[in-house]
Parts: C-alpha cells; sequence; structure tokens
C-alpha cells in the first residue's frame, strides 16, 4: 500500500475541476490507455491572458486523479507564462509529497499543461508531439523525456528513471540505454568541475590523447549526431584508428559512412590529431530505429 499524504486523499476522493472546458483555448494530451495513464487538460483564458478555467479527465491511480486535480488549481489565475514555469516537483510538493513510484503521475500532469499551451499557441493546430529517439517502446519515453527528468529531479539509478516516467518499467530492454543517458547527464555536470580541456597540439600521453577524442565525442560530435536522432559511442583507439559505433538513427542511415567520414572524422582531425581515421566498430549491433506510431 502507498503512503499517501492526507492532501493527496482528499483531492483523490474529491478531484476538483473534472471535465472538459467548452470552448477551450488549449487542449493537452498525453499518455495512452494502452501504458496505464492517459491525461486530457483543457483551459480558457480570459480577457487578460489568465487561465480562468482549466479541467481534467485522467485514466489512471489515486496520484494520477489527484495530481491532475491539483494541477487545475494551481494554474487557475495564472498567465501563460507563469503556468509554463510549473514543473513536475511543484505539483508533487503542493500534494505534500509523492511516493516516488509515483512521481511519473506529476510528470505527467507538467507534460499535459505544456502540450496544451503549445496547443494554444499554435492556434489549435499543434497536438503533443514527442522530442526526440524513443528509448521505451514499452512507454513510448523518448531519450529527450528521460534526460529531462533526469536533469530536474537529480535522478541517479534506472529504477528513478523509471519511477519518474515509466521508461524501463516494461521488458526492460530499455535499461542498458537508461544507463548510458545517466551517465551523460552525470558527465555533463561534471564537465563544469572538468580540468582544463586538453588541447590539440600538446604532447599528449597515451590516456590523454584518449580522453581527448572521448572529449570531442561528447562535445562536438554527438549533439550533432543526436540532433539528427542518432548517436555515436566511442569503442576502442587503436593508434591513430578511432573505432566507434552509431545508435540510432545513424545506425540505420544509409548516409552512416558519409556522416562518419565528414563529421566524425572530420572533427577528430580538427579537435585532436590530423592523422586521426575512423572506422565502424564491426561487432557494433545495428540497433532498429523506433519511429513513434
Ligand atoms: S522498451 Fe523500455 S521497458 Fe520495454
Amino acid at each position: 500500500m502507498w503512503e499517501y499524504t492526507d492532501k493527496l486523499k482528499e483531492h483523490f476522493f474529491n478531484p476538483r475541476n473534472v471535465g472538459e472546458v467548452a470552448d477551450p483555448d488549449g487542449v493537452g494530451e498525453v499518455g495512452s490507455l494502452a501504458c496505464g495513464d492517459a491525461l486530457k487538460l483543457t483551459f480558457k483564458l480570459d480577457g487578460d491572458g489568465r487561465i480562468k478555467d482549466a479541467k481534467f479527465k485522467t485514466f489512471g491511480c489515486a496520484s494520477a486523479i489527484a495530481t491532475s486535480s491539483v494541477l487545475t488549481e494551481m494554474i487557475r489565475g495564472k498567465t501563460l507564462e507563469e503556468a509554463a514555469k510549473v514543473t513536475n516537483k511543484d505539483i508533487a510538493d503542493y500534494l505534500g509529497g509523492l511516493p516516488e513510484q509515483k512521481m511519473h503521475c506529476s510528470v505527467m500532469g507538467r507534460e499535459a499543461l505544456e502540450a496544451a499551451i503549445e496547443n494554444y499557441r499554435t492556434g489549435g493546430r499543434k497536438k503533443h508531439e514527442l522530442e526526440g529517439e524513443v528509448v521505451c517502446t514499452c512507454f513510448g519515453v523518448t531519450d529527450k523525456e528521460i534526460e529531462r527528468v533526469i536533469r530536474e529531479n537529480n535522478l541517479k539509478t534506472v529504477e528513478q528513471v523509471t519511477n519518474y516516467c515509466k521508461a524501463g518499467g516494461g521488458c526492460g530492454g530499455c535499461k542498458g540505454q537508461i544507463e548510458r543517458i545517466i551517465e551523460e547527464a552525470a558527465g555533463a555536470k561534471a564537465k563544469s568541475r572538468a580540468v582544463p580541456a586538453l588541447l590539440k597540439g600538446q604532447k599528449l600521453t597515451n590516456i590523454q590523447r584518449i580522453q581527448l577524442i572521448q572529449q570531442t565525442v561528447n562535445e562536438q560530435i554527438r549533439p550533432a549526431l543526436r540532433a539528427h536522432g542518432g548517436n555515436i559511442e566511442l569503442i576502442d583507439v587503436e593508434g591513430n584508428k578511432v573505432i566507434v559505433g552509431f545508435r540510432g538513427m545513424c545506425a540505420q542511415c544509409r548516409l552512416a559512412e558519409f556522416t562518419m567520414k565528414d563529421v566524425v572524422e572530420a572533427r577528430l582531425r580538427e579537435f585532436v590529431s590530423d592523422e586521426l581515421y575512423v572506422e565502424e566498430d564491426a561487432d557494433s549491433a545495428r540497433q532498429p530505429h523506433n519511429h513513434r506510431g
């Protein structure tokens, strides 16, 4: 049995603002019945651009109902700029806390709010779209969503990520990728504490040279590939040969060799050494690229 706060129980037994606003200005729909949670949030603005009415319909557990209920209360009277600043942590805090296994309900509330605001700002044309590459196909969660819950909630383990966005909570096939995203997020944090960057042209030990290659992959190459739904892993360095594996979109891309030569090799030569050349890891299994249905 979950440990629920009195406030959560009260909102579960007496949810506020259930239903749909008539002739709404913004509509946000997230989740899906297949995934066990779904939320539709609608709002109406007054003449000053403040949210005068907000209602929800949800399919889910007690936490999903309570978080949706408080969300509608929290955003009433706010401008869209103010409402857009509401985080999943604010929603959980408003309830006096949520069991960690139920934090995904607060994330769903924040996502529905963002989707509704986006829907309003695009004149009702735009529905909620997933940003990034789907990592967890069981729950349709992308790398961008995972990165965000990690960053905003300072998450450190796969289990925590599952609690906050469900990714990894089904077949478990995506747990390796989630671990990598956690490591990357930790690496990005550590970067701000890093010693001064190694530079091309310096006399480097073998270890420093490999570090510089890894740093170049992380900072100069990976962001460019990720922007196109791909990713890259440094597998090994043998002399001047840098062995990499492509992931996501890059793994499927028929232009992978072009990408490898033109982006990866050029960047490594620019930042590390003119003598480097790149090869794709022969044993690196190419992973399927998942499109959202
Ligand atoms: S793919 Fe993520 S749990 Fe199945």
